[in-house]
């Protein structure tokens, strides 16, 4: 853990204070109160919260980082964010002009030492770079900076029973076919279906891997994940419903990046509860499927979705797959459907029900009983847009900054 001291010149660049902040009053005030805290050279720069993730995601991350919330659609998304980036004693002030109790209380959940309004007064942002000191190592969370080899889509339903496990289960399918080193985890170690659906052995040791990072293992986890005849691996748990589990988020990182520095490929089927740990792996994941249905509740759920979406992965939007278009008389139009998410859904994928029964009955995914025409189409499709080696190739979405610079920086 970073020691955190006032320090004179000669320690000042072993232990950085650097500041991403928009306006020149704020910066000039945080400049004073560093310097009056004893740092001799605070790097205070102009510059707005994707600025800062930058520098914390290809630098090495400072001791004491002032950010900057003004403008920014989604703070609590995108500080979880960074906080994933940053060593666990780096210590952050954030300031903002939102004065909001909900967003105070998120933010100092995120391990952020304090939240200011502009214009900031001199004396209480002494305190606050003097009170962060004090707190000692309440920092943001370690990141998991294991080495990324493969690529790690995470699907996910917007709502319940839209068919999220069927397009995983597809997916490791079709990439497993083409040639790809795959995985399917099932992070859904109660309620998950993927065990089921595929009449396969649950994993028992998963859950205890789960509770705690250091149980993570590449090859424990090789030796637990069960093979499919369909050439996948997976790993999936059916754990009893009553069980409380406490799953940490760095265990769920560090087996995902443990799975993929040895595939090609990592399907993640994610539960719709939006634990840490779910919010960790839709931050982290190369693409995100977000599945739905074309009724009213899966459209006001898909926005939600995406507008959570959007906050973890600095504006990068999900995959919008509609499945079973057509099972329904009281589906949205799909011009409304994209006018309320303000953005085109991906893919359509056709009720199949007979598909959908042969694969049921012979416990395998639906690509794999589609017999060709628009249903084994669309899902050939869709493993073309997540993978393109796997299916049809798509012109790729262009990545955002922050995506461009996780990969730069070798991180999922
Ligand atoms: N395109 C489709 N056509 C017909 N049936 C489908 C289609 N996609 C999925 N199904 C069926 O819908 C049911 C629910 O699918 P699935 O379990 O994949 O949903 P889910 O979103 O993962 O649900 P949960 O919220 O329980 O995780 C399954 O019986 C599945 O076979
Ligand atoms: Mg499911």
């Amino acid at each position: 853990m970073t020691d955190l001291r006032p320090v004179g010149p000669a320690v000042a660049e072993q232990l950085p204070f650097v500041g991403f902040v928009r306006d020149a009053p704020s910066r000039k005030a945080i400049g004073m109160a560093a310097a009056a805290r004893g740092w001799a050279a605070p790097d205070i720069r102009e510059g707005n919260l994707e600025a800062a993730q930058a520098h914390v995601a290809t630098m090495v991350a400072p001791a004491f980082l002032v950010i900057d919330l003004s403008d920014c659609p989604a703070p609590l998304g995108a500080v979880d964010a960074l906080a994933d980036l940053c060593p666990e004693g780096t210590r952050v002030l954030a300031i903002g002009t939102q004065n909001d109790v909900q967003l105070y209380r998120g933010l100092k959940a995120l391990g952020v030492s304090d939240y200011l309004l502009k214009p900031l007064d001199p004396a209480a942002l002494e305190e606050a770079i003097a009170e962060a000191h004090l707190e000692g190592g309440q920092g943001p969370r370690p990141a998991s900076r294991k080495p990324h080899k493969g690529q790690v889509v995470a699907v996910i339903g917007a709502r319940g029973g839209v068919g999220a496990t069927a397009m995983a289960l597809a997916l490791a399918h079709l990439a497993a076919g083409s040639g790809q080193r795959t995985m399917l985890f099932d992070l859904d170690l109660q309620g998950g279906t993927v065990a089921l659906d595929l009449d396969v052995e649950p994993v028992s040791g998963l859950r205890a891997i789960l509770e705690s990072p250091d149980r993570v293992d590449g090859q424990l986890l090789e030796s637990l994940a069960r093979v499919h005849a369909l050439g996948f691996r997976l790993l999936a748990a059916e754990e009893p419903a009553e069980m409380h589990i406490k799953i940490r988020p760095e265990s769920v990182l560090a087996l995902v990046a443990t799975l993929s520095a040895t595939h090609d490929l990592v399907v993640v089927d994610l539960p719709r509860r939006l634990d840490r740990s779910v919010r960790s792996v839709l931050r982290t994941a190369d693409r995100v499927v977000a599945v739905t249905s074309l009724s009213l509740a899966g459209m006001r759920d898909t926005r939600r979705l995406a507008a959570l979406l959007a906050g973890l992965r600095a504006g990068q939007r999900p995959l919008i797959v509609a499945n079973r278009v057509g099972a329904s008389r009281a589906e949205v139009a799909l011009a409304d459907f994209e006018q309320a998410l303000d953005g085109r859904i991906d893919l359509l994928v056709d009720d199949m029900p007979a598909v959908a029964a042969r694969a049921a009955a012979g416990a395998v995914p639906l690509s794999a009983a589609a017999s060709g025409g628009r249903s084994a189409e669309s899902l050939q499709r869709l493993a073309g847009l997540v993978a393109p080696a796997a299916g049809v190739v798509e012109e790729a979405a262009p990545r955002s900054l922050w995506g461009r610079l996780r990969a730069l920086v070798g991180r999922p």
